[in-house]
């Protein structure tokens, strides 16, 4: 089995130097970089908008996995979309009609996520499973960094597992909120093929995001 996929969240990452930390993580081995983008009013925080991803993206190679946590999440599409990023993932709860959204997504040639949080169920994405290239499994409610791993999520993990595998379709499984060398191997024992972590690979200086890249991957560096 291919290797899970690390997408470092920048959300952990030193704002002063922003750049300077997105170049320094994708040089550490980062498969995706995730940004996470709120809005104050569908979680309770405020981060960074589609100038920034425009920004970023001319530093790195990597590509953008930009999580929308934002509402209405519609009349952003776009922006985003010309800021560069290459996975946009939005949540069921963000807007009226969310095949639509995805749609429009595709339609720009951006793959489309759709994420789950805790207390949405596995059934908001049945009818989508065709229209997705991500699904993204909220181990911790949105809207803030170093939250503890909820593990009632891992049967959630289990059962988009099924629901991929059924599919028959390369869809990324990924699970984002309280991963760290103790919580990755649950969540990749469950199924995921992709983790999004912020503080487990931010810490400890720009010499040791290899070695935290390399520990969410179950090894050393
Ligand atoms: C939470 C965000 C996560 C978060 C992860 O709303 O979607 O991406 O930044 O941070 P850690 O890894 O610190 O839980
Ligand atoms: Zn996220």
């Amino acid at each position: 089995m291919a290797s899970v996929k690390i997408a470092p969240s920048i959300l952990a990452a030193d704002f002063a130097r922003l750049g300077e930390d997105v170049a320094a993580v994708a040089a550490a081995g980062a498969d995706l970089i995730h940004v996470d983008v709120m809005d104050g009013h569908f979680v309770p925080n405020l981060t960074i908008g589609p100038m920034v991803v425009k920004a970023l993206r001319g530093i790195v190679e990597t590509p953008f996995d930009v999580h929308l946590m934002i509402a209405p999440v519609d009349p952003f599409i776009e922006e985003f979309a010309d800021a560069g990023a290459d996975i946009l993932t939005v949540h069921p709860e963000a807007g009226p009609h969310v095949h639509r959204t995805l749609q429009t997504i595709r339609a720009r040639g951006i793959k489309p996520g759709l994420a789950l949080n805790p207390g949405t169920p596995v059934a908001a994405l049945e009818p989508l499973i065709d229209d997705v290239d991500l699904v993204l499994v909220m181990s911790v409610n949105p809207g803030f960094g170093g939250q503890a791993f909820i593990p009632s999520q891992l049967r959630k993990i289990e059962a988009v597992r099924r629901l991929i595998d059924a599919s028959g379709r390369e869809i990324i499984l990924e699970v984002d909120g309280g991963v760290n060398p103790e919580t990755a191997p649950d969540a990749i024992a469950a199924g995921a093929t992709a983790l999004v972590a912020g503080s487990a690979v931010f810490r400890g200086g720009r010499d040791a995001y290899a070695g935290n890249i390399a520990a969410l991957r179950g090894g050393s560096v």
